[in-house]
């Protein structure tokens, strides 16, 4: 797997035969020393809080395996996600949706840790798009008289202004519209983002069925790259939509993993394993679901649970003890049928 480095030089995930870290080690030494202390310091975060947790999609685009999301962090989401960026995240969720997501605090936020030496290419930025039916009436990001393709191209547009970049790593609906015509028709403006270079790929969220999903592969010509939904025992824990999306290499985003999830993270074995591992339960699901494939979503406020979710990549999970936390899903999920 490729990776760029903050100061551009590229590598390929060690599996030259050079370890990652060496890559990266080296990396800070050749940086010449006519002030680049701050492109030093984004090179040894990422080595210290592991660059290599990266998953690639259908669509080429290396995803980070646990992403910062930025809802309902009103006048904080600059600090916030400065201080994310700053801990080692290297992926970050927002939505053009001023009733829960501050967009332009997000764009702040990475402006101020571009402006300080990241990469822009080292950072994966993905927004959504937000019917009218999820828009605050007051504060709608777009023409709501205008035809669909347009509000999306308006939305487009105000998030690029908000997050001060030209293009987006990846635009998710975020959700399926009433009507499917109506979910084709944005699908189908989304795609001609993709053509003029804007968008790198596509997702799609709070879409809870399989058929649903298939019908959009199958209907598009630009499939979707991102499924993100909400991680929960009465959807089964998504366990086909999963199934589906692993075969299609579609990448499944989790959101409300703890929120949802009071009795997994206080199940004895999360509990024993946190001790063995010594680790905490939030950690171990969140190491567990990165390492069945699952990208979570966390949009924490503490720089303390920064911290331990991005050095989830520090430590595994062995075959045994997932399947021991596997069990505890299934019967969760068994128990809300
Ligand atoms: N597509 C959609 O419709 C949709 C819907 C909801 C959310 N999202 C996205 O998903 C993101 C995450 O939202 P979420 O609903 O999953 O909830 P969340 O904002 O991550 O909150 C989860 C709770 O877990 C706590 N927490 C996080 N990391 C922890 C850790 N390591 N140890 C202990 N506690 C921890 C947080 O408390 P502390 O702050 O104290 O750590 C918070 O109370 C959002 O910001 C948004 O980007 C998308």
């Amino acid at each position: 797997m490729e990776f760029v480095l903050a100061n551009g030089m590229r590598s390929s995930n060690g599996q030259n035969g050079v370890g990652l870290h060496d890559l990266i080690s080296r990396a800070i030494d050749a940086e010449p020393a006519r002030g680049e202390a701050r492109t030093r310091r984004f090179c040894r975060l990422a080595l210290e809080c592991g660059v290599d947790a990266f998953i690639t999609s259908i669509a080429g685009i290396r995803i980070p395996r646990i992403i910062y999301g930025t809802a309902w962090k009103t006048t904080d989401t600059e600090r916030l996600v400065e201080l994310a960026i700053q801990t080692g995240f290297r992926g970050i969720d927002t939505a053009c949706q001023p009733k829960h997501y501050n967009e332009a605090g997000v764009g702040a936020g990475v402006t101020a840790c571009l402006n300080a030496g990241l990469a822009r290419g080292d950072l994966y930025l993905q927004t959504k798009f937000t019917h009218l039916s999820g828009q605050d009436p007051q504060r709608i990001p777009y023409n709501p008289r205008a035809s669909l393709p347009e509000q999306v191209a308006q939305s487009f547009a105000a998030s690029l202004r908000n997050l001060q970049t030209d293009y987006l790593d990846c635009l998710v609906l975020h959700s399926p519209l009433p009507i499917r015509e109506q979910t084709l028709q944005v699908w189908h403006a989304f795609e001609s983002l993709v053509d003029s270079g804007g968008v790198r790929q596509l997702g799609i969220s709070n879409c809870h069925s399989r058929a649903e999903i298939e019908h959009l592969c199958h209907e598009s010509r630009i499939k979707p790259a991102v499924v993100q939904n909400r991680f929960h025992a009465e959807s089964g824990y998504d366990r086909e939509i999963r199934a589906f999306c692993s075969e299609r290499q579609i990448v499944y985003q989790s959101f409300w993993t703890l929120t949802a999830n009071p009795r997994v993270l206080a199940h004895a074995t999360i509990t024993a394993l946190a001790s063995i591992h010594r680790r905490t339960g939030p950690q171990i699901l969140f190491r567990y679901l990165t390492q069945i494939g699952v990208v979570p979503l966390t949009g924490t406020r503490s720089g303390t649970h920064m911290r331990d979710d991005v050095s989830i990549f520090d430590f595994e999970l062995t075959g045994a003890e997932r399947r021991a936390v596997d069990k505890i899903f299934a019967e969760e999920a068994a128990m809300t049928r």
